[in-house]
């Protein structure tokens, strides 16, 4: 019996499939290696493939059926919110054919259990700043609408032939687990100020006129770690509960502002850089956190790390 990741060579993948495989689960990954690292991949089996290729639903079923697979967690998919604005019909390829194919080969091999990477992006810019999943989701950008559509496509399958899904709607995910799976990409706050810090530059804020306390935005900040973990308590979760489809926010159920963050990263670095406030970014909402009850009651997950331990561990792996 093994575990299918999709994306397990990536930032998170790589964190839920090592929490797995130390949990003595077989895993076999499949990724396209375009953002995901082999050397995180430990002892998964790797099958390296484009998921949105329509010769994936062949590979991926003699995959499953060779590897004995009998659940997924699926995170591969693009993710960059700007980068959907400008170049939609990528991403609809990417992200929901990507999934359409994976479906296609569950399907096939009758594989009904998959733990899915939505995204607090599906809510686009609520009316309330603590979110619960009953929230209407009104996603404003090709990213966010990707994993809305995908949280449906599960629901659908659910009704069609029998699968079993739970989506885990992230919020801001930071921090590493272990140096060497760190966040390598720098399109969020915390690896772009690292970046700034680094290069001399004196990070920017979106921002600093928002109906918040001090101004600037506030996201609720998880640890990866958090996040790997409420991975495999919903795997764990979907073999105890027989509903078809249940969405999960994954946060802190705590706010952090930007200039909050850029101070922790001010203490943990022992640097007092500059900050330079520009003007606000297009599609931020003001204030997005979690309200993390319906996943505490239900898989018995809580965040176990803060705003400190994220900062401490992303700038101990940048150093
Ligand atoms: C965080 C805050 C910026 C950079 C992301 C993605 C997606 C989703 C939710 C999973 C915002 C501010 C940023 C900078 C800044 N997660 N900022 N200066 O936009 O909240 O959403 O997380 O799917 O990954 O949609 O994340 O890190 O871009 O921004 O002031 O140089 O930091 O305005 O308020 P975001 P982010």
């Amino acid at each position: 019996m093994s575990v299918l990741v999709t994306g397990g060579a990536g930032y998170i993948g790589s964190h839920v499939s090592r929490l797995l495989q130390q949990q003595g689960q077989k895993v076999v990954i499949a990724d396209n290696l375009t953002s995901g690292l082999i050397s995180r991949i430990d002892d998964a089996t790797l099958l390296e493939l484009e998921l949105s290729n329509a010769d994936s639903v062949a590979l991926l079923v003699s995959a499953i059926k060779e590897h004995g697979v009998t659940k997924v967690i699926h995170l591969a998919a693009q993710k960059q919110v700007g980068v959907s604005v400008q170049e939609p019909e990528w991403y609809y390829q990417q992200n929901i054919t990507g999934l359409a194919n994976l479906l296609a080969a569950m399907r096939q091999t009758n594989v009904t259990q998959i733990v899915f990477s939505s995204s607090a992006a599906t809510y686009g810019m609520p009316d309330v700043d603590l979110v619960n999943e009953d929230v209407l989701c009104a996603p404003i950008n090709p990213y966010g609408q990707t994993k809305l559509i995908g949280e449906w496509m599960i629901a659908n399958a659910g009704i069609a032939w029998g699968l079993r899904g739970a989506s885990l709607r992230y919020f801001n995910v930071a921090g590493t687990g272990w140096p060497e799976l760190a966040d390598t990409a720098v399109m969020n706050l915390v690896p772009i100020v690292f970046a700034a810090i680094k290069a001399g530059i004196a990070p920017k804020v979106f921002g600093t006129d928002y109906p918040t306390p001090d101004g600037s935005c506030i996201r609720d900040y998880v640890h990866v770690l958090d996040l790997a973990e409420a991975h495999i308590s919903a795997l764990e979760y979907l073999d105890r509960d027989d509903r078809p489809h249940s969405v999960f926010n994954v946060g802190t159920g705590t706010g952090s502002s930007v200039l909050e963050v850029l101070a922790e990263i001010k203490r943990v670095s022992g640097i007092d850089f500059e900050i330079d406030v520009v003007s606000r970014r297009a599609g931020d909402p003001p204030a997005l956190s979690a309200d993390v009850s319906r996943i505490h009651q239900t898989l018995g997950w809580t965040a176990k790390r803060g705003l400190k331990e994220i900062v401490e561990s992303a700038w101990a792996a940048a150093n």
